[in-house]
């Protein structure tokens, strides 16, 4: 064997039994196996050899060339096992610890009792509707009998869109946020889809805030318009849903009251559940409802006025409506203890979880 090959053996073999990492792996193939390494290159060499020397160079000039593949495959093994070893130490995985809990949030509480209160009606026959929050000042107060500039609409302390500092109008009048959702009243008549069975569940907005006073509140808003429609049918409906929702042991009443869409109109209260209907709290007054009762909402027959606005004549149909507030009718359930209405909304976690 030429000195040139024999040398190569022995350097070659040396460098590949000391490899330890597969980046060394690589670059002893590159160097002495790769198409311009070492081998390649002394194999370039016996080109110039002639035939006879040629034959003699080139048989132990492969049994090199096998004998450094053959070393070097011994060496890749080696370091494929080490790498495997410890990549298996690295990666070890413990499949029966328990897993990491994803961290799920719940529906609010308002959104909770939205799906209950709709539950309750949709057993009743009420299909929940959706009208606008901002809506024109005729469905908001004009086609419920409430006439432009008529004091009535004062109760309501509403938000007017600008543009600007211009009051924006369209089509028919001024631009509102809606300040309750009997604004959905006469839209739902002008459908012309009779008889109508209609819950109307959605934001409403007031320039007022107090421990029972939201800017942002939800109101739902029941409608019944038929043939025959009664008062008793009103209250069978209301006694229906407070049974359902606050149970057998919650007292209700119904106080006269006027509304200018609806006559006769009524509000209805229910015992508060904070006193417990005593009006006191540690010998304090109430801090909620100051004397045992809290008003969830507004009810009464129909106006004439708002059936005729809705394109119905008020001697063949007759109708009921009714129009909470959700949040207060949330609070004043047992077990939910708020005496400020807006920690609702201060999107503090530690209370959100609680429900
Ligand atoms: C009305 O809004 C009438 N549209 C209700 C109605 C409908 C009467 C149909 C007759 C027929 P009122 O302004 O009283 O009425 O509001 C109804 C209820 O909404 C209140 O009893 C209260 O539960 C709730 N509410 C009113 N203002 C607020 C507010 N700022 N924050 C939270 N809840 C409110």
């Amino acid at each position: 064997m030429p000195d040139v090959f024999s040398q190569l053996q022995t350097e070659a073999l040396k460098t590949f039994t000391s490899i330890q990492t597969l980046a060394d792996l690589e670059a002893a193939r590159v160097e002495y196996l790769g198409r311009k390494g070492r081998l390649a290159e002394a194999m370039k060499d016996l080109a110039s050899l002639s035939d006879e020397e040629k034959r003699a160079v080139g048989k132990s000039a492969n049994e090199v060339k096998r004998t450094l593949e053959g070393g070097f495959a011994a060496a890749e093994a080696r370091v494929m096992a080490a790498e495997q070893v410890e990549r298996d130490e690295r990666e070890w995985l413990d499949v029966t610890l328990p897993g990491k809990v994803p961290n799920i949030g719940h529906l609010h509480l308002t959104t909770q009792a939205i799906e209950e209160i709709s539950g309750i009606f949709s057993h009743l026959g009420f299909v929940r509707a959706r009208h606008p929050e901002v809506d024109w000042d005729y469905y908001a107060f004009e086609s419920l009998n409430m006439p432009k500039d008529h004091p009535a609409r004062d109760e309501w302390e509403t938000f007017f869109m600008a543009d600007g500092e211009k009051v924006m109008t369209g089509e028919k009048g001024k631009v509102v946020l809606t300040p309750h959702t009997s604004n959905g009243q006469v839209r739902e008549m002008e459908r012309g889809k009779l008889p109508i069975r209609m819950i109307s569940i959605g934001k409403c907005y007031r320039r007022q805030s107090t421990a029972r006073h939201l800017v942002m509140f939800h109101q739902f808003d029941g409608l019944m318009v038929d043939k025959k429609v009664s008062i008793t049918d009103l209250k069978g409906v209301f006694d229906h849903f407070v049974k359902q929702y606050f149970g057998a042991d919650r007292a209700t009443r119904l106080r006269p009251f006027h509304f200018r869409f609806t006559e006769p109109s009524f509000e209805i209260d229910i015992s508060c559940a904070i006193c417990e209907g005593t009006g006191k709290v540690s010998g304090a007054k109430c801090k909620l409802c100051k004397e045992g009762w809290l008003e969830l909402g507004g009810a009464g027959m129909v106006h004439p006025n708002v059936l005729r606005a809705g394109g119905l004549d008020p001697d063949e149909y007759t109708g009921f409506a009714f129009g909470w507030g959700v949040e207060r009718t949330m609070m004043m359930r047992s077990g939910i203890n708020i005496d400020d209405i807006r920690v609702l909304y201060k999107n503090d976690l530690r209370f959100l979880k609680q429900f």
